[in-house]
């Protein structure tokens, strides 16, 4: 369940910015009472929704100050991989997948075998950035329902990234996974083969809420594949919630995150339901009427999660992402690092040699561009990006996460002005408590302190090391605080 998206309109710089989207991640809210210029508290999802028709959206060319290869620049080490299966669509996913029917048996449908035999082409062909590749450290297996496709496909998948790159013995090896749509035995083949890492796909604790949701399981699969993934020994797992779904209450939330916490996953990612247009909740529902939640429930359900999280001993390291300590997911913090990443597989996204490139979202287009792609007349398109977009990138990324911005890398890549303006801008949401500024030794900087700083920008340089959004105040309010900034690197 991963996509990013590439573009958005910003209402403060009134253009469209290159920006990166997670889909079903947290939906921003504009829940505070503090004047505010923007108008559209959800600003990137709705805006992109109009944008993901053309996904062909290719960037090029970035470059920073420095002479040495920026991070961006450097050869991947990590991959995402697409397997769209799975038994039918879910009424809130508008995901490139391919729906089986419950009638399919997976071991030996032509269709998912065809597919895995053209993504193992695709990965063969693709122009390798640097001789050698470094091996890869982390591989995400991400659908659709990656847990329906037998493992000796997936076998073959991971013998071809091991010939094409090589795969590090220490990787970590993701795979999303459906209850009800693996046993024991299934878990165990996929652990020898290396998967090392599981995302269970829960979403809620109430049949009546799984089946309002289009899902193909109920509570009694969860307890089942919890079961099978504990009897297994499985350490590194993550509990996949989504909140704000139609008819969800705060007692059903408090009890969803209850029982999360009494299954131990080493690691929780919470979403906030995104009602996208072209799904069945699109077709009947409209975002903040009933029964879907108020914006003031949603950041309500948001502030729950967070405080039992954390409460219960969860770092909360990103904005949908809490994990023991330790157990962070390493490849999703290539993606927050803005560092580089394959992508394989329908619809999939990649970021190579300072380039953001999006297959193909229909099957047939797909088959077209691997063809092509074998036959080295890839058209990769030229949209250049500069600096300025580079920035927003990591910016926007970094502020998505609790470590923040470090603004001296962010200083020297960028310049030190841009970073004084960015402390200005956001004075006052540092006296409001949304933005949180810290030293080098991450120890936060009071308002006081940060108010005599404002007059003497050599000092200001000096002092304030990180620039990170609070949680969940700020969290919630992160689209305006990002687009405040947008506005600051766009003028
Ligand atoms: C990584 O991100 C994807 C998409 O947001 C998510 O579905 C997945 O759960 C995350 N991986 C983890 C936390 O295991
Ligand atoms: C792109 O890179 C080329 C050389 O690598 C350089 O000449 C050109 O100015 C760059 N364009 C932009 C927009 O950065
Ligand atoms: C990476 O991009 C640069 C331009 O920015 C180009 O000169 C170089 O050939 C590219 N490398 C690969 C392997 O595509
Ligand atoms: C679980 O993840 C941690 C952190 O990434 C890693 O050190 C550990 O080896 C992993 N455990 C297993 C059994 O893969």
């Amino acid at each position: 369940m991963f996509e990013l998206k590439f573009r958005a309109y910003c209402e403060i710089c009134k253009r469209y910015l290159i920006v990166i989207m997670l889909k079903l991640s947290f939906t921003p809210l504009l829940i505070t009472t503090f004047p505010t210029k923007t108008k559209s508290p959800r600003l990137f999802s709705t805006i992109t929704n109009t944008l993901t028709q053309n996904p062909q959206t290719v960037r090029q060319n970035a470059t920073t100050k420095s002479t040495n290869t920026p991070p961006h620049k450097l050869p991947p080490k990590s991959a995402y991989v697409h397997l769209p299966f799975c038994r039918k669509r879910c009424h809130y996913c508008d995901f490139p997948i391919i729906a089986l029917g419950s009638s399919s048996a997976p071991d030996n449908d032509p269709r998912i075998v065809n597919y895995v035999q053209t993504l193992c082409r695709e990965i063969k062909a693709t122009p390798e950035n640097s001789n050698p590749n470094p091996p890869l450290e982390t591989v995400f297996f991400g659908g659709g329902t990656p847990s329906l496709v037998p493992p000796k496909l997936v076998s073959l998948v991971l013998e071809t990234l091991r010939s094409k790159f090589g795969v590090s013995s220490e990787a970590e090896i993701s795979m999303e996974m459906d209850p009800g749509t693996f046993d024991g035995g299934k878990l165990k083949v996929l652990t020898d083969l290396g998967v090392n890492r599981v995302s269970l796909g829960v979403q809620a604790f109430q049949d009546d809420l799984l089946k309002a949701c289009g899902r193909a399981h109920g509570v009694k699969e969860v307890y089942e594949a919890i079961d099978i993934l504990k009897s297994w020994g499985v350490e590194n797992w993550s509990m996949d919630l989504i909140s704000s779904l139609p008819h969800q209450t705060p007692q059903m939330w408090e009890e969803s995150l209850k029982l999360t916490l009494q299954a131990q996953p080493t690691h929780v990612s919470v979403y906030d339901l995104q009602v996208e247009k072209d799904t069945k909740f699109g077709v009947l529902y409209n975002p903040g009427e009933f029964p879907l939640p108020s914006e003031d429930l949603s950041a309500e359900f948001y502030r729950m999660a967070s405080r039992m999280l954390t409460n219960a001993g969860y770092n909360h390291y990103e904005i949908s992402s809490y994990c023991k300590s330790g157990y962070m997911c390493k490849h999703n913090f290539t993606y927050w690092k803005n560092n580089p990443f394959y992508g394989f597989g329908l619809g999939s996204a990649s970021y190579v040699n300072g380039t953001r490139f999006s297959r193909p979202r229909k099957l047939k287009d797909f088959m077209n561009y691997v063809q092509n792609l074998e036959d080295g007349v890839m058209n990769c398109g030229d949209d250049s990006v500069d600096a300025k977009d580079l920035a927003m990138d990591v910016l926007m990324l970094s502020l998505r996460t609790a470590r923040g911005l470090d603004l001296k890398s962010f200083g020297e890549a960028f310049g030190c002005d841009l970073v004084l303006s960015l402390c200005k801008v956001y004075q006052p949401y540092v006296a409001s408590g949304h933005i949180v500024l810290l030293d080098d030794r991450r120890r936060s900087i009071t308002a006081d302190e940060f108010s005599s700083l404002l007059s003497d920008d050599d000092k200001m340089s000096e002092v304030v090391a990180f620039l990170r959004l609070s949680d969940p105040d700020g969290f919630l309010l992160s689209n305006e605080l990002i687009s405040h900034a947008f506005g600051v690197i766009d003028s």
